[in-house]
């Protein structure tokens, strides 16, 4: 699937899925589940790596981690999804050349087709341009974004008119930059609304209610195996316990018999 396809989407109504995928386990998952593209966002610093934020990942990494996601999907390549991969934190920040030297080695060495990046500060703007004058699709990316965890928190974004008035310019401004779809995460629901309804390009929301084209989740939040569940991400099993419980009675099982006879 190309970037394009989604707008697309947008105009015939048919609602956008997007899952994560960190590895090619994950990758075969959620491609056989069917989701119209597959994000290797940044949140695998906290679900594969441990971290406590998604500051700590290196471009690197990325790319290790796109790689193994491309790796797990079994369809031929034209019923593929479509895979982005996000910009890690200091890899765009710093100027627009940077940002195509960063989001080029990705398009070049893996699979990917198309670049995710958080905000929509003016230097992130013109990077976004240049990055699509460049031929590199960007996602864009408002409300909760996490690289800013120090300055915005974990909390909601854009509670009160000014603040929603100014996400609303800015997401105008990453569709002029050439955005193909906007991530919103963590913002209310009529906001969202809105945004859906002055934007062409289709949104993609999480924790941004039900009014957006599209909707997107930490795979490893829909299978309850994240630590720390957000509050706008509800799981769907407890994957956790119902791991630990099957290795569990493995382990009982090993344990009981002094030799295991089958090797099952
Ligand atoms: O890194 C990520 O997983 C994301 C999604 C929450 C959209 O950016």
């Amino acid at each position: 699937m190309r970037p394009n396809e989604l707008i697309k989407h947008k105009q015939n109504g048919r609602p956008i899925t997007m899952l994560t995928a960190w590895d090619s386990l994950s990758g075969a998952l959620v491609e056989e589940a069917g989701a119209d593209a597959v994000l290797v966002g940044d949140s695998l610093a906290m679900v594969a790596l441990g971290y406590a934020t998604t500051l700590p990942v290196t471009l690197e990494q990325m790319r290790h981690h796109t790689l193994a996601v491309s790796r797990g999907f079994q369809a031929a390549e034209a019923d593929q999804p479509l895979l982005i991969c996000d910009l890690p934190f200091l890899s765009y920040q710093c100027g627009a050349e940077k940002a195509v030297e960063a989001a080029g080695l990705l398009l070049k060495e893996t699979p990917a087709a198309a670049v995710k990046l958080e905000g929509a500060e003016k230097e992130v703007v013109e990077a976004i341009d240049r990055l699509v004058r460049m031929g590199i699709p960007v996602m864009g990316h408002l409300g909760l974004t996490p690289q800013s965890v120090h300055r915005l928190g974990y909390r909601r974004q854009a509670e009160d008119r000014i603040s929603q008035e100014r996400l609303l310019r800015q997401a105008e401004s990453l569709e002029s930059a050439g955005c193909f779809a906007l991530v919103l995460e963590h913002v209310p629901s009529t906001l969202a609304g809105e945004v859906r309804r002055t934007l062409a390009i289709p949104t993609i929301g999480i924790g941004a209610g039900m009014d957006c084209d599209g909707q997107v989740r930490v795979t490893a939040d829909l299978l309850g195996l994240t630590p720390r569940q957000p509050p706008f991400s509800q799981a769907l099993v407890n994957g956790q316990t119902l791991f630990v419980n099957a290795l569990k009675t493995w382990i009982k099982k090993q344990s009981s018999s002094s030799f295991a006879q089958d090797g099952s």
